[in-house]
């Protein structure tokens, strides 16, 4: 089926090749397209190459170091810091990073009401469907993309680094890929979903 949502595959490995500035705009475009709840947009992007990508990396590689060895801020989740360290290497390679932020967003490691929770709930979906919208566009550009949550390790020395109190979602590695994967295993139709018609 020659359609992106069939072509997509998480891209974890890059060529040098640059990506010109007016492609990545038109993808960031399609992630404002996006719908999202009550219309909030609640959305904002920073693109990062060359020596602020590598800055930016050198901040997260410090969280995700001293998450492993001191002052863990998610200590339930050690078991994904060797993943987080080889999704680090692939951002390495990636010419471009888009980091994604919620403009309404609250600091994760601080508690929130259910009002605050479900508004949050919301406001996430809306920019997980902008981020789908931008992997879909990208795909149609022949370009790589891959959504990254591991973020999340360094969640404190990324913020301090760019200087936002806003709530870091993630981030999305572009370039042009330097391989091209089969699809990854899906769940059968029957086991997602259930038909009272
Ligand atoms: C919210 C989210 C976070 C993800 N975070 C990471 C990540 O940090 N590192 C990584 O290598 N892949 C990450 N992925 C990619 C998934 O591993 C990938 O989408 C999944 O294995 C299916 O493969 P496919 O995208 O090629 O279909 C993430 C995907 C999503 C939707």
């Amino acid at each position: 089926m020659n359609h992106s949502i069939y072509h997509r595959r998480s891209i974890r490995k890059y060529s040098d090749k640059q990506v010109p500035k007016e492609m990545i705009a038109q993808i960031i475009d399609a992630g404002r397209m996006s719908p999202s709840a009550k219309n909030r947009q609640p959305w904002r992007y920073i693109v990062l190459g060359g020596e602020n990508k590598s800055e930016f990396l050198q901040h997260m590689w410090k969280g995700i170091i001293r998450e492993e060895n001191e002052r863990a801020m998610l200590p339930d989740s050690k078991n994904g810091i060797p993943d987080a360290k080889n999704t680090w290497k692939i951002m390495m390679k990636a010419p471009i990073l888009i980091v994604v932020l919620n403009t309404n967003g609250k600091n994760p490691f601080d508690v929130i009401d259910s009002d605050g929770r479900i508004a949050e709930i919301c406001d996430t979906l809306s920019i997980g469907a902008s981020i789908e919208n931008m992997l879909l566009k990208a795909t149609e550009m022949n370009l790589g993309t891959l959504w990254i949550a591991n973020t999340c390790y360094a969640y404190k020395e990324i913020t301090e680094y760019l200087e936002t109190d806003q709530q870091l979602i993630g981030a999305i590695a572009l370039g042009y890929a330097d391989e091209s994967p089969a699809q990854r295993p899906r769940k059968n139709m029957e086991d997602i979903v259930e038909y009272r018609l």
